[in-house]
């Protein structure tokens, strides 16, 4: 273990937004994803932070959720962005604006404003949209970090940075996407997906959007960068909606060997890979729902 990078003591994620709003929840759901990390340490309380992990795709039903929660705006510490996607980045700025705050820190990858479309099933733009450019962000009230490298946003608490190097069955991911390059058309490998990794004594607790770097990889750098092995819970995303058997399987045979404790996943991991998640992992897996709440260490859900 890397012991320069802290531990922290507790973490509480709450599902401020998900695909999926469980039964008679009476919040709302939408496709998307945003999580509310409060992050805190036993010795010093004053030190906690709260984190606002994606904005879902807008910001309505997410600030319509964090009222019904009893979750506050203007509590937000940090946002961080996982990647481009619509889903992901569409309720910043209005976020930001319900914060009410100056300068408060929005860390993201530096392509994340990226031209970028997918092609199926037919062409549409599915990056940042225009209402969430750099100078909406700013004049609401954000401060863009960009930044490709790996970053520590409090003791214990590290981005992956940039996945570059890919578990060879995550070498490119499962959607069809392309990014434009002075008028050329490449193919879009999702450089910008990152993850946060929180450091606790039960080990990492790693906190994805979709996982378009592929979830293997992700953990892959999570275990290089904090010196640790142990994964104690995944929670996000792993975008294996349309993917082919083949790779649903390796995955899920990788996470056994790496015995991951804790699987909460829902958004575009795909009911496939969940139903076999949950037919491999039992009771160790969870889906995800609008209003969850995961608190580590206690592992409480509610
Ligand atoms: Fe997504
Ligand atoms: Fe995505």
């Amino acid at each position: 273990m890397k012991t320069e990078l802290g531990l922290l003591d507790l973490i509480s994620v709450t599902v401020m937004m998900d695909d999926y709003a469980g039964y008679d929840s009476g919040l709302l759901s939408q496709h998307g994803a945003s999580y509310l990390l409060e992050a805190g340490y036993k010795a010093n309380k004053k030190a906690g932070r709260t984190i606002l992990f994606d904005t879902g795709q807008s910001a309505g039903p997410v600030l319509n959720n964090m009222h019904a929660l009893g979750k506050d705006p203007q509590a937000l510490d940090l946002v961080f962005l996982s990647h481009c996607h619509y889903d992901h980045t569409g309720g910043l700025v209005d976020i930001l604006k319900a914060s009410n705050r100056c300068r408060l820190p929005v860390i993201a990858h530096p392509a994340i404003f990226r031209p970028h479309y997918a092609l199926k099933p037919s062409l549409r733009p599915v990056g940042v949209g225009p209402e969430n450019s750099p100078e909406a962000i700013k004049a609401a009230g954000g401060e863009m970090i960009l930044t490709a490298e790996p970053l520590t946003l409090m003791p214990g608490v590290i981005s992956t940075g940039e996945i570059t190097e890919r578990t060879h069955f995550e070498a490119s991911p499962t959607l069809s996407l392309k990014t434009l390059e002075d008028g050329k058309q490449n193919s879009d490998h999702m450089l910008d997906d990152t993850s946060l990794v929180f450091m606790m004594r039960e080990g990492l607790v790693i906190v994805t959007g979709c996982s378009h770097a592929g979830i293997i990889s992700i953990i892959e750098k999570a275990i290089s960068l904090t010196g640790m092995k142990k994964v104690a819970a995944l929670i996000g995303g792993f975008h294996l909606i349309d993917a082919e058997n083949d790779r649903i399987e390796k995955t899920i045979a990788r996470l056994e060997e790496l015995e991951v404790e804790l699987i909460y996943t829902g958004h575009c991991s795909g009911l496939k890979a969940e139903a076999l998640l949950m037919e491999r992992f039992k009771d160790r897996f969870h889906k995800l729902r609008t209003g969850m709440v995961i608190e580590m260490p206690s592992r409480k859900e509610v």
